[in-house]
């Protein structure tokens, strides 16, 4: 009888932990459905677009850049997600190494960002200074620079002469456009109290010094904002790092754990 037992036990004993497995079955499982959602906005944005000039804009459609960020999630948490399951060495080898190449780019691009962030913020103007080119040409573009300016308190890239970029606003005394050396009403600072809106605040601004404008619109261009609102925010930036890096890393380690401990069990057997 007890011999019966201690063999049941040899043959019911797993070198592989179901808690490690089926965690990593389901964590893989929980991204691999979000992938499904990112390449469903991804076509979503790119169909309901008809217009080329975000893309001019960013270089690279936004919208295609979220379809193949879903799709390269959807094959690395494919593999993970069939390779827990089914205990399958190759493919929790191509989840674990695909996770680590993906994992170390985005700290390549981290690093260099942070070291050459003269050169990020000379590469980020340029990206503004198309999209305020482009302010009246698309609505999309038009609501991420009103939305940008309003949330960050601020007016242009460098300072509020930016607009000048746009031909509406262009400053140039032959320019016939009645917005002529203004800028948009989102560059405006709201009035406590002001019944009315007043739509027209930006109107001249681009002629007046600072201590003029800064009675009506945000005098600070959004590049110093930005760099303002990181310094004060470093502590959300961090979370917000360790939120992306720490799945990825918890990918990563659980995958080779249950890797060896596949390959014991295959040794113990052999
Ligand atoms: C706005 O920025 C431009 C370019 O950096 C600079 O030449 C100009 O003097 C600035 N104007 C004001 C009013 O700060
Ligand atoms: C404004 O328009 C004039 C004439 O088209 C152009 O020469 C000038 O470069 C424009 N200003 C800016 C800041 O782009």
């Amino acid at each position: 009888m007890d011999r019966q037992q201690s063999l049941n036990r040899v043959e019911t004993f797993s070198f592989v932990n179901p808690w490690i497995r089926y965690f990593l079955f389901f964590f893989s499982f929980l991204f691999w459905v979000f992938s499904l959602l990112i390449v469903a906005i991804g076509v979503y944005a790119k169909v309901q677009k008809a217009t080329d000039t975000v893309r001019d804009t960013f270089l690279i459609d936004p919208a295609v850049i979220l379809i193949v960020v879903g799709v390269v999630m959807f094959f690395i948490t494919f593999c993970g997600c069939i390779g827990a399951l089914r205990e399958n060495i190759r493919l929790l080898k191509t989840f674990s190494f695909s996770l680590t190449l993906v994992f170390l780019t985005q700290l390549v691009i981290a690093v260099l960002g942070f070291f050459y962030s003269d050169q990020t913020r000379d590469a980020l103007g340029k990206f503004v200074k198309k999209a305020i080119t482009h302010y009246r040409d698309d609505l999309d573009l038009q609501n991420l620079m009103d939305y940008i300016q309003k949330e960050f308190k601020c007016c242009g890239w460098n300072n509020y002469t930016d607009w000048s970029w746009n031909l509406y606003f262009n400053c140039t005394h032959e320019n016939p456009s009645s917005e002529r050396c203004a800028v948009p009403y989102s560059c405006c600072t709201p009035v406590p109290g002001e019944a009315m809106i007043n739509t027209m605040c930006g109107f001249g601004v681009q002629t007046q010094n600072y201590l003029e404008a800064n009675k009506s619109i945000y005098p600070v261009g959004c590049a110093d904002r930005a760099v303002m609102w990181i310094e004060s925010h470093l502590l959300l930036v961090g979370a917000l790092a360790l939120g992306l890096a720490l799945p990825q890393i918890a990918g990563i380690v659980l995958s080779q754990i249950l890797i060896s401990q596949i390959q014991d069990e295959i040794t113990s057997v052999l």
